[in-house]
Parts: structure tokens; C-alpha cells; sequence
């Protein structure tokens, strides 16, 4: 849970990229924006600081950190590619950077294990946020960061956000008007090079979609590229409950009532005017007089939009607590799509929303005999999106 009100608050806004970067140098952490999520940086080499990462976030040590830098040059010189996985890096580079994809390679043996957990891999990116590659060049030396978040909960999109997390730790949080962060506002892809096999292994759906990826595989012609498929495996950090808020949260599967319990339901601890809905593309605007809050993802069923305002919406559907709220309900992102290239964003969206319920469903029954209250009934979890 968030620190208490009453906690010694030593985290501390700021405006000034010189001071940011030279906290970084000097072995502090910063939280700073990107087009993605804000992140938690360290200077990458300095052990201690990269430790007290995990500390802040109560991370655990077996998920590695991504490293981002200023330039494909500085990343490649993290890692350790033969001729055709560095001639595969180049292309992708020159192609997704600087942006929300991230590229795991094995790690050059001078970077502290703490970064890669061991694994002997780490993984790099350059992002495009204008701030955070301002700070990356002052700094100068390579910014390990996770998302800015205390461990499994929402991750954050404003400085407001990190300072609620974490600000009872001596970080600094470099500010930036809402308006100006995280406009993706979900994390990058990552992508593992597997030179041996090769394989691109796609580890985390995120800004870059599937899709995309696939389309310049195909796209690419002769060289390095040719010779490599994509596949998709699961990064260690991809735990079925992350993105939590601090409410139950559970995918509504269908947006009408129904007039018995289905099969299998477990049990119904709520009643719709209980539950916040997140609702998407309008499919539970039926529903909205009887419910405790409801706000619309995006109401044109845009899967881009809704993933730039997703853990915002979280955050506030949480805080709805202190109106008595007791659960959030979130629409069925698949279901609703707009067609077109933003679809192509509902896979990492409705991945972000999935783990967010820790893949729970719910059914709303109507209660006989009751003057039409709604009852929330519990599914067991299915599959991963
Ligand atoms: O957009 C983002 O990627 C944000 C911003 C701050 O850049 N960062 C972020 O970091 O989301 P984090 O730590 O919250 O998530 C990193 C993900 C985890 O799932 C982790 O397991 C995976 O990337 N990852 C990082 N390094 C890896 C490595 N060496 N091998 C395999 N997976 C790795
Ligand atoms: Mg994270």
C-alpha cells in the first residue's frame, strides 16, 4: 500500500536537468519522464545505486533492468553481438529509435550482474521523450530504470504518480507537465536477439506493436534480417498480477446483464454500485447511472488513445476508495476494437488490463426480487491474453 500522509516524505520534485543529471552521476536515483512510463533511473555502472532500485521499488533481484542511453551507439556498446545479430540490432535500430522498443542482447561482462539479474543478458533502449534524452546526454553515463513504481502496482505516467509510490525514499522526480510525459503510456516492447537460434523473441507486448515488428521483418530484404522469425515468449517480469490498483479490479466479459449466474461463477462479494467501470468505446454506457464512478477509456474504441490514458484511469478508479468504491470493472478491450492501425495497440492494452485484474473475470447478474440491484459475480481466471 502507499505510504501513510503521516511518513517522512524525503522524495523531492524537480525541475533542473543539470541537477538531475548530476544526482545520476553522483549515484542517486531519479524518476524521470519518457514517451512510455516514468522511470527509476541509477547510473547503470554504480552497483550500489542500482541496488537501492530494488529496494525502493521491492523489486525482486531476479528481473533485470532495462538500460537506456542517448544513442544505438552507446547501446551496442553494452552488449555483445556476433556480425549478423549487430547488423540485425543496426537495421532494427535504425528503424524503431529513438522509441518504446526495447532490444535484449548478451551483456558486455563490465555491467554489474544486478542489471541483468544474472542472466548474462540485458536489455537496452533509446527513448524518444525529449526530456529523457536531454538527461541521458548531460548525464553521460548509461540510466538502468524499471517503471517508477512501487512493485505490482500501476505503473506511472506523471510525477505525481512516482511521488505517491515512492516519495518516502531520497529520490529526486524530474517534473514535466502531464500534458508533455508519457504520451504512449504504456511500456516499450522488448525484444530479445537470439543470434544462435535466430530468433527474435518478443518478451513484452508494449508501445511497438506485434504487428509492426512483423510487418518489417517482412519488409526487410536481403542482409542480416532475412534470416531471422519472430516468436513470442514471456520476460521474467511478466507476473499475472502487475499493474495492480489498489481495488480489486476484474474484465467485465460481457456488457449486459445476465439473469441467472453463469456456470462455474464463484461467488458475487459486490454490487455494481460498488464497482467503478473503465469502460471502452461506450460498450458499458448502459450501465453508468447505477455504478459508484465510470470513465471511457476512449469513447471512439481508439486502443492507442485508451493505452496513452490506461494507468492514469487506473489510478483514479482507485482512488474512488474514498467514495466507497470497492472494485473496478473494466470493459472488454478486444471485444469493442476500432478497426485500423490503432487495433494494432489492443494486444499490449488489453495484456496491461489483463494482469491488471490478474486475469479475474466478472459477470453482472440482475438480482431478483430486489429492486434491480446488480450483482458482481467472480469467474475463474482463463488464460493469457
Ligand atoms: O517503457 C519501458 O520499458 C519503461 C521505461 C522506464 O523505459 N521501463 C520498464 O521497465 O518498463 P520495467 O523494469 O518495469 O520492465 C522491464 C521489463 C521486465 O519485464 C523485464 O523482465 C524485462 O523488461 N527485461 C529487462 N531486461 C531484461 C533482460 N536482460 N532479459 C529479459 N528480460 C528483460
Ligand atoms: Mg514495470
Amino acid at each position: 500500500m502507499a505510504a501513510s500522509s503521516t511518513a517522512p516524505r524525503p522524495g523531492r520534485l524537480i525541475d533542473s536537468l543539470d541537477e538531475a543529471a548530476s544526482a545520476l552521476r553522483s549515484g542517486r536515483l531519479v524518476a524521470f519522464p519518457t514517451e512510455t512510463v516514468y522511470g527509476l533511473g541509477a547510473d547503470a555502472f554504480n552497483e550500489a545505486s542500482v541496488a537501492s532500485i530494488f529496494t525502493v521499488k521491492g523489486r525482486p533481484r531476479s528481473d533485470p533492468l532495462i538500460v537506456h542511453v542517448a544513442s544505438a551507439g552507446a547501446a551496442e556498446a553494452l552488449v555483445r553481438l556476433g556480425p549478423g545479430g549487430l547488423e540485425l540490432m543496426r537495421r532494427l535500430t535504425a528503424s524503431f529509435w529513438p522509441g518504446p522498443l526495447t532490444l535484449v542482447a548478451p551483456a558486455v561482462p563490465e555491467l554489474p550482474s544486478a542489471v541483468t539479474s544474472g542472466s548474462g543478458y540485458v536489455g537496452v533502449r533509446v527513448p524518444e521523450h525529449a526530456l529523457a534524452r536531454e538527461l541521458l546526454q548531460r548525464a553521460a553515463v548509461p540510466v538502468a530504470a524499471p517503471s517508477a513504481n512501487r512493485f505490482g502496482h500501476v505503473s506511472p505516467t506523471r510525477a505525481q504518480h512516482v511521488m505517491d509510490d515512492l516519495a518516502h525514499h531520497p529520490i529526486l522526480v524530474l517534473d514535466a507537465p502531464p500534458a508533455d510525459c508519457c504520451g504512449v503510456g504504456i511500456e516499450s516492447t522488448v525484444v530479445k536477439i537470439d543470434e544462435q537460434a535466430g530468433e527474435l523473441v518478443l518478451l513484452r507486448r508494449g508501445g511497438v506493436p506485434e504487428a509492426s515488428l512483423e510487418r518489417w521483418l517482412a519488409a526487410e530484404q536481403g542482409g542480416a534480417a532475412q534470416r531471422f522469425t519472430l516468436k513470442r515468449m514471456v520476460s521474467p517480469g511478466m507476473l499475472l498480477t502487475h499493474y495492480s490498483p489498489d481495488l480489486p479490479a476484474y474484465l467485465l466479459r460481457g456488457p449486459q446483464l445476465l439473469a441467472a449466474p453463469p456456470p462455474g461463477a464463484g461467488s458475487a462479494p459486490l454490487s455494481l454500485g460498488e464497482a467503478v467501470l473503465l469502460d471502452f468505446g461506450g460498450r458499458l454506457a448502459h450501465l453508468r447511472p447505477a455504478a459508484a464512478a465510470y470513465r471511457d477509456l476512449s469513447e471512439r474504441a481508439d486502443a492507442a488513445a485508451a493505452a496513452s490514458g490506461v494507468f492514469e484511469a487506473l489510478r483514479w478508479a482507485e482512488a474512488q476508495h474514498a467514495a466507497g468504491a470497492r472494485c473496478v470493472l473494466v470493459a472488454d478491450v478486444e471485444a469493442a476494437a476500432r478497426g485500423g492501425e490503432a487495433a494494432e495497440c489492443v494486444p499490449a492494452l488489453a495484456d496491461r488490463l489483463y494482469r491488471a485484474a490478474s486475469g479475474v473475470r466478472a459477470e453482472l447478474v440482475a438480482s431478483p426480487g430486489t429492486g434491480g440491484a446488480v450483482a458482481v459475480w467472480l469467474l475463474p481466471p482463463e488464460a493469457s491474453v
